[in-house]
């Protein structure tokens, strides 16, 4: 009795200094962290793989293979898509045409955005329209140099990528034709991708993905990949969600070739986790209902990339073509899966619940892993910058930078602050290594917002005011089995008591918070830090600066990125840099929309007053972190010949429906992208990658301001 009356006013004795520890501290005294560095070369950190990979991989330069193949192979969705429709321009998407999403819910919690209106140029917006260059800013001001100046236009679409049709999956393909599925038609009443058919009514176009395309190139350095993290840092064999979902199972062989189902967790394998959503998904690449079983059962007794050529000098399939065809590797899928892939888990006898094989059951395994091994060779580490840094091997080489890109560097260090979020060689916060060093807190930090206030946020993910939080929650979001994608929200969950499914590292004492939680959860029984017990009735005044957060991108190759930011709403280096120049776009209303929240918006966004010279210095040193070979597309980043789907012919208001079809979906335009060995576009005779800011007629510093 007397202990607990004891505990509870120390409680409240403790909460109350803190409390006036955390009023009184200054922002200063909050940057605990020295400045950063001037980020080293690329070179100077390796890509973090799982510990365990072995015991699933036999043969990695096998599984290398595969994962190109797979991540290029037209077959894998159910209309010819591939991974790399969206991913063949320096790993993004360059396209202009039928790219618009109309604000499209992402997350369960998440409200329906209104449907196309006018575009910024003042055309009929909707699916299969051209984006031309006075579309963008996607937020436009009458004074770009002022966010509170009088918006001339602004709209909750998104500039991404087109995708797939719609329809319900019934069945896979016979072998000998291309890989189109079986497929139902879409419902015309929750389906907004539809369009005019020439003499025959509405007839539905691909569909548009709701957030912008980023790049997979060096994605591999992702603690966590996608916007809003969700692709999981924990691989479980099977989805994206790592160990949020706890029925996922592989199937392992016995010594009797029966199977039995075990569940996996590989750490640092958040790519493979990504990899694993977009075959299903049917905005991406998929019929809905269409399983990963399915998948494997079309795909296995294929020949790898059957229909599209393969560059003699590939750097990784060149030597697997075939003497005699035209196209595609001498091996199916099923025998690089054997290559690759440790026998027990697909060589089993017994079929799995009597239907699948147990290579076709564990398909999201192998497509998960090989793709992510494939991934994890696409680092771009011979910019100028790394030049100008130099590594282990390399002296660094002072003019490797012009004298404008060492200005722009400056300012990125100092004026600008961008080192503050584009940290490390990755040029992120997000990335796994920073994760890793930053062990003092670990994945939760605090900091104090522009109101004083002071908040706790997931490291590496912010809120810029690109959008108001209502438009799209980010990290603020939850998964498919109702937990929050934040660490920030799961940590607030221990402290409630509740089971939170992530494991991730966080000492509370360090920021000064009396709360501290130790994983694993069975230790969970009184958290206390400093030997200070807590109080529960505390949790629900701690501040959180998660909604509207986004993961912080990395800015190599951002040159050829564009459109930028998730809503893909800047169409240049020039006005991302006069965004920040401005303090972003959000006004001064609290919670940054109308919804009375405080502001999420991250402190450092404001009036950074930069030159017109200094702006184009900026924009001068992105563009110093282009690597040429991947803007020339030579090895690694050489690749297959791949027909990406561009639109539909004509425009918003006509398309032509496709009779074969029964005149339900429209036909296809495509452009084609040609193989290319490891000499890349040179060897070819073509010219190296040009920028989103071309395809518009614009120049990559347009929209910078001042004088
Ligand atoms: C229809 C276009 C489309 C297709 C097809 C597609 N992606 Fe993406 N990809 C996107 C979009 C859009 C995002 C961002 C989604 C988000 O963050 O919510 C993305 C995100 C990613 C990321 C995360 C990068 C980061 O920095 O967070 C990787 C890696 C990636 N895709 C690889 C793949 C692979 C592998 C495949 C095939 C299995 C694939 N993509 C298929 C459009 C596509
Ligand atoms: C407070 C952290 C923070 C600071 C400071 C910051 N950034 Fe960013 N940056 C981000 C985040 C987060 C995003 C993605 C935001 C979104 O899409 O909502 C981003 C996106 C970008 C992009 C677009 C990349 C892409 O692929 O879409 C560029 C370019 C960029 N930042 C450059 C800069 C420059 C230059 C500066 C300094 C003037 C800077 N950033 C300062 C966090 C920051």
């Amino acid at each position: 009795m007397t202990a607990r009356r004891g505990n509870i006013l120390i409680t409240a004795l403790v909460l109350l200094l803190t409390s006036v520890v955390w009023h009184r501290l200054s922002p200063v005294a909050f940057a605990q962290h020295p400045p950063a560095p001037v980020p080293p070369s690329l070179k100077t950190i390796s890509v973090p793989l799982p510990s365990n990979l072995d015991e699933f991989v036999k043969n990695r330069a096998f599984a290398v293979v595969l994962g190109k193949a797979l991540f290029w192979d037209m077959d894998v969705g159910s209309d010819r898509q591939a991974c790399a429709s969206c991913h063949f321009h320096a790993g993004a998407d360059d396209r202009v045409k039928n790219q618009f999403n109309p604000g499209f819910p992402i997350t369960a919690d998440m409200s329906f955005g209104d449907a196309f209106g006018r575009t910024g140029s003042g055309a009929q917006a909707g699916p299969n329209y051209t984006a031309v260059a006075g579309d963008f800013p996607l937020h436009r001001l009458s004074n770009p140099e002022d966010r509170q100046s009088f918006v001339l236009y602004d709209s909750d679409d998104r500039f991404s990528s087109q995708g797939t049709f719609a329809g319900a999956f019934v069945s896979n393909p016979s072998l000998f034709v291309f890989g189109i599925d079986a497929c139902g038609s879409a419902d015309p009443a929750t389906d907004p991708f539809r369009v005019n058919g020439f003499l025959v009514g509405d007839v539905f176009v691909r569909k548009v993905e709701p957030r912008n395309t980023p790049t997979m190139i060096n994605a591999a350095f992702n603690f966590r990949n996608f916007w809003d993290g969700r692709a999981n840092n924990i691989f479980n064999g099977v989805n994206p969600f790592g160990l949020r979902d706890q029925q996922a199972r592989v199937w392992l062989e016995n010594a009797d070739g029966s199977v039995t189902p075990v569940q996996v967790a590989l750490e640092n394998a958040s790519l493979a986790s990504q990899a694993v959503g977009p075959p299903l998904s049917d905005f991406e690449m998929s019929c809905s209902g269409r399983t990963f079983s399915n998948l494997g059962r079309k795909m296995l007794p294929r020949r790898a990339l059957a229909s599209q050529a393969v560059h003699p000098q590939d750097s990784v399939l060149g030597p697997y073509r075939p003497l005699l065809l035209p196209t595609g590797l001498n091996y199916t899928y099923s025998q690089l899966v054997q290559n690759a892939f440790q026998d027990r888990y697909w060589s089993a006898s017994q079929l799995v619940d009597g239907t699948f094989t147990q290579m076709e059951a564990n398909f999201s395994m192998f497509w998960g892993l090989s793709i992510m091994l494939y991934e994890a060779t696409l680092v771009s580490d011979e910019t100028p910058f790394d030049k100008f840094r130099g590594d282990f091997v390399t002296p660094p080489n002072p003019a490797a930078l012009t004298a404008q890109q060492q200005l722009g560097l400056d300012l990125f260090m100092t004026k600008g602050n961008c080192i503050a979020c584009h940290k490390g060689p990755e040029f992120s916060s997000a990335a796994t290594h920073l994760q890793a060093e930053n062990q003092e807190e670990g994945l939760v930090e605090r900091m104090v917002m522009r109101d004083g206030g002071i908040a706790l946020y997931d490291n590496g993910f912010y809120n810029l005011g690109v959008r108001p939080s209502a438009n799209d929650p980010g990290v603020g979001g939850r998964d498919p089995f109702g937990n929050p994608l934040s660490f920030t929200e799961q940590y607030l969950d221990m402290l409630r008591g509740r089971d939170v499914p992530d494991r991730f590292q966080i000492d509370a004492c360090k920021f000064a918070s009396p709360f501290t939680v130790d994983f694993p959860l069975s230790s969970l029984t009184s958290p206390d830090c400093h030997g200070v017990p807590f109080n529960p009735a505390d949790i629900d005044g701690l501040r959180t600066a998660v909604r509207g957060t986004f993961k912080v991108p990395s800015l190599r190759n951002a040159a050829l990125t564009g459109p930028y930011f998730h809503n893909g709403g800047q169409a240049t280096l020039g006005q991302v840099v006069a965004f920040y120049n401005r303090g972003g776009d959000r006004t001064d209303v609290p919670g940054g929309d109308t919804s009375g929240v405080p502001s999420n918006v991250h402190p450092d966004i404001n009036v950074l007053a930069l030159t017109r010279a200094e702006q184009l210095a900026l924009v001068a040193f992105l563009e110093s972190l282009t690597d040429p070979r991947v803007q020339c597309e030579q090895a690694p980043f050489d690749h297959p010949e791949l027909l990406v789907p561009n639109g539909h012919p004509f425009n918003q208001y006509t398309v032509v429906a496709d009779p074969t079809t029964l005149n339900t979906k429209a036909v296809d335009s495509f452009m084609t992208i040609p193989p290319v060995g490891r000499d890349g576009l040179p060897g070819i005779l073509q010219p190296c990658l040009g920028t989103f800011a071309d395809r518009l007629g614009l120049s990559q510093s347009s929209g910078v301001t001042g004088s």
